[in-house]
């Protein structure tokens, strides 16, 4: 029986369920016997999986997380860990593997579809760093938790006359705090891609503003930024404005996804299928001017993805 299988790998993103239950369903109605793989690679590894039909993606499409469970697998970056995930495919009949994840997790469907097993990725991940595409499952949704929670935070930093500094994650890149901030309207944005002067680039701006009646102020910082405790400090310090941090953490990365979300999981898990159905692997489904389309993993892999730095400019340049 022709056989695909799916799995989610590397961090879980709101969204990842949709892009199961179209990978599972478009795959039923071609005709393919479907095997959910559990937790990443490990699944396909230790022959982990649950065999799918139409209803066990029932009631998941507005679920954050994902059914599957997710990893980071070391094993399968070594030769003898790819190995037994070609023995499992085989035993199994499996022709096509769709993986939902980050670019950690393409490297892995390359390397599977050099060894004759055909693997197509889904960009699914709320930092949106996937160079290929301009958008990845889970952004949206991770964007909007970021902008609601900073507007909480905005209560009490208003309440008290207070400065807030609040971290998101989206690992070495800026995109997931760009959006945010804009979304909550930070007096500044940090991100590792643009190089800042404290004094200047933060306190300055902040006693400026203040001097135009301005009271409170957020400061949204990426992860990879630098350390936002010690920047809290060091604003207090030099402002003498009462200064607090916040550090979101995993609250980002959970909560049912957004209409967005599950539009583009859907369209995606839609296309990967297709792909499969063609006899096509090694290539990742993407996004380019809201269209879907797709690249072979190698060149997918190797492409930079720009910060948008128009919009950062903007952004700074009406936070007066
Ligand atoms: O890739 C998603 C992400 O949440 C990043 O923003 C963050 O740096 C990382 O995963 C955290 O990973 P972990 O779940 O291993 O703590």
């Amino acid at each position: 029986e022709k056989t695909i299988a799916v799995l989610t790998s590397g961090g879980d993103a709101p969204g990842m369920n949709a892009a199961i239950r179209a990978v599972v369903r478009t795959g039923i109605v071609k005709g393919f016997r479907v095997l959910g793989f559990m937790r990443g690679y490990n699944g396909l590894i230790n022959g982990d999986y649950m065999e799918m039909n139409l209803r066990s993606v029932s009631d998941i499409i507005h679920r954050g997380g994902t059914m599957l469970y997710t990893a980071r697998s070391p094993e399968f970056k070594t030769e003898e860990g790819i190995q037994k995930a070609i023995e499992t495919c085989k035993e199994n009949n499996i022709q096509g593997v769709v993986v939902v994840g980050g670019d950690g997790s393409f490297r892995g469907a390359r390397d599977l579809s050099q060894r004759g097993i055909n693997c197509i990725g889904i960009p699914g991940t709320i930092d949106n760093d996937i160079a290929c595409s301009e958008y990845t499952i889970g952004f949206d949704t991770a964007v909007n938790t970021c902008m609601q929670a900073v507007d909480r935070i905005r209560d009490t930093a208003q309440s008290h006359d207070r400065c807030s500094v609040v971290e998101v994650m989206g690992n070495n890149t800026g995109h997931l705090a760009l959006h945010s901030g804009i979304g909550c309207g930070a007096t500044c944005i940090l991100v590792p891609e643009v190089p800042y002067d404290l004094k200047k680039d933060v306190v300055g701006r902040i006693l400026s503003y203040q001097g135009t009646g301005k009271k409170h102020f957020i400061i949204v910082v990426a992860e990879g930024t630098c350390n936002t405790n010690a920047l809290a400090i060091q604003i207090q310090a030099l402002t003498n404005i009462e200064t607090r941090e916040t550090v979101l953490g995993y609250i980002q990365r959970g909560g049912s996804p957004n209409a967005k979300d599950r539009v583009v999981a859907s369209q995606m898990g839609f296309r990967a299928v297709e792909l499969l159905a063609q006899n096509i692997g090694n290539r990742v489904i993407a996004m380019k001017d809201g269209k879907i389309l797709d690249y072979d993993i190698t060149e997918a892999l190797g492409m930079q993805k720009p910060f948008e730095m128009d919009l950062y400019n903007m952004a700074h340049d009406i936070s007066i």
